[in-house]
């Protein structure tokens, strides 16, 4: 699988010939004003929660590619009004086949709202079992005991974990998460966005080395192998 950060929560994992794209907020985030959000590709978007900060280029990269967004049947309700024609509603607890593979929506502990105030329905993580391997995007969400669940369904291969702080779990809270999801190998989001959510790197870096844990902090525009 390859993945590539575009910032913020952004991420697109390429996986079995599929574009997933996590949460688009790029043209407002001025750490990635080099990306141009009409050379990304997906042939979906996954929205954990209706946020400006994960939504807000969601429909314009939807239009322009055709692609079909996933998120919580509020959300999609929202996306639908605003002109995206390729849906799929889902909800806690639920899983679908797609064409890239499994997906469950897990549990995230935060809020949801629209970026026009109407209502946003709950938060979700996303669980995705691919035949490249099996990975855990968890959204904005605090540490909870429910991830412990998603480390018993399935062996995690690697995890995208928020680590800022203020909104979503610390770095300290993260590693006990990594503990919770048994998995090793973390990839860092929603830091450095704001001032309130900036982090010290090195010292993220340390604290799950200390764990026997990789956390991966990528850089914006850049692509890794998992
Ligand atoms: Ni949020
Ligand atoms: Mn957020």
């Amino acid at each position: 699988m390859k993945v590539t950060y575009y910032g913020h929560s952004c991420f697109r994992v390429e996986t079995g010939g599929k574009n997933l794209l996590f949460d688009p907020f790029i043209s407002p985030n001025p750490l990635a004003s080099a990306i141009d959000i009409n050379s990304i590709p997906a042939d979906y978007i996954l929205v954990s929660h209706g946020h400006q900060d994960h939504i807000h280029d969601c429909i314009a990269i939807a239009k322009r590619t055709g692609a079909t967004v996933i998120a919580n049947f509020e959300v999609v309700t929202w996306l639908s009004k605003n002109g995206v024609e390729k849906t799929h509603p889902m909800n806690h607890g639920g899983s679908f086949v797609f064409d890239f593979g499994k997906l469950k929506c897990v549990s995230a502990v935060h809020s949801s709202s629209m970026p026009d105030g109407s209502y946003g329905g709950n938060p979700v993580g996303f669980l995705l079992e691919t035949k490249a391997g099996n990975f855990y995007y968890a959204g904005d969400t605090a540490l909870t005991y429910d991830m412990k669940l998603i480390g018993d369904y399935k062996k995690i291969n690697f995890a995208f974990l928020p680590i800022g702080n203020n909104f979503t779990m610390s770095i300290d809270n993260a590693v006990i998460a990594s503990n919770f999801i048994r998995c090793n190998t973390i990839i860092g989001m929603h830091y450095d966005t704001y001032n309130i959510i900036a982090i010290d790197h090195q010292e993220a870096i340390n604290k799950f080395n200390y764990a026997g844990k990789e956390l991966i902090l990528m850089e914006i525009g850049k692509t890794k192998e998992f």
